[in-house]
């Protein structure tokens, strides 16, 4: 495995590469790699000749009480496990790298940033939404990966890809959980053990949203209730949002039309977590 840490070799090994006729696939993560990361590397790695694995803490996508000093770092560990999915090359570019002084250009996707996180995290998808720019950019490559766990954050770029018509496919691919249904998170590392029991709620509520649509309810009030009950079953959780909202356009759903986006956000003690599913 290749370690390449300045953007400019970075981009000039792919346009090597590129020139050649190869395929590049991007996993772009922040690093303390778990089995949802490693999910999409061994996908990219079945796509592409080439896969690419950014580790970069974007300073610009976290608010200024937020937890970037605090965000789990593991480098010795991602480099093992970045190995073992056979990436070829390990972008670990400074943050002067990405932006240098005197930078000012930033990439705004307006309309599908505003709700749920964007709402509670004001400017931290303009800072994805540059930051992956920047990436895609600098790697070039031909399909990039996002899980469905960060459902706002793949549409924003979804869009932003189709609006600045950016040669490269996005690769959706589905939430990895742990077995009792966490879904996996770098930010999971910062639970302790009473938080880690609290958080099984937030997927325990995701199921009985599910149950009640299947039950037949369609009143999202009713729904969000339950859900609403079930996480409030532990006094460790504090909710951010729970909405019912259209998984293209994000907007809250008066009345429920399937196929619906369940969205929450909530802390966990002073973790923040995020989780989703599709209601159809
Ligand atoms: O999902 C993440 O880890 C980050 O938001 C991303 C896409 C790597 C951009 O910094």
């Amino acid at each position: 495995m290749k370690i390449i840490e300045s953007a400019k070799e970075m981009q000039e090994w792919a346009l090597s590469h590129r020139a050649k006729g190869q395929k590049i696939a991007l996993v772009p993560t922040m690093g303390s790699l778990h089995e949802g990361h490693l999910s999409l590397l061994r996908e990219g790695k079945k796509l592409c000749d080439q896969l690419v694995l950014s580790l970069f803490v974007n300073p610009a996508q976290f608010g200024p009480n937020e937890d970037l000093k605090q965000y789990p770092k593991d480098l010795k560990g991602d480099l093992h496990k970045a190995q073992d999915c056979q990436v070829d090359v390990l972008f670990l570019p400074t943050t002067s790298d990405i932006y240098p002084e005197n930078f000012q250009t930033y990439v705004d996707v307006t309309e599908l940033a505003q709700p749920l996180c964007g709402a509670s995290r004001p400017g931290h998808f303009k800072g994805v939404a540059t930051v992956v720019l920047k990436l895609f950019n600098i790697v070039q490559p031909h399909v990039a990966l996002f899980g469905e766990k960060d459902f706002q954050q793949l549409r924003v770029i979804e869009q932003m890809v189709q609006d600045l018509n950016l040669p490269v496919e996005i690769k959706p691919m589905p939430i990895v959980r742990e077995a009792d249904g966490l879904a996996m998170s770098s930010r999971n590392k910062k639970l302790s053990k009473e938080e880690r029991q609290a958080s099984l709620t937030i997927s325990l509520s995701l199921a009985k949203a599910k149950m009640c649509v299947d039950q037949g309810e369609r009143d999202p009030q009713k729904i969000k209730e339950a859900v609403q009950a079930t996480l409030e079953e532990t006094k460790k959780i504090t909710i951010d949002y729970i909405q019912l909202c259209h998984p293209k356009t994000l907007q809250p759903l008066p009345l429920l039309t399937l196929p619906a986006l369940l969205a929450i956000a909530c802390f966990v003690g002073k973790t923040r977590l995020i989780d989703n599913c599709i209601l159809r």
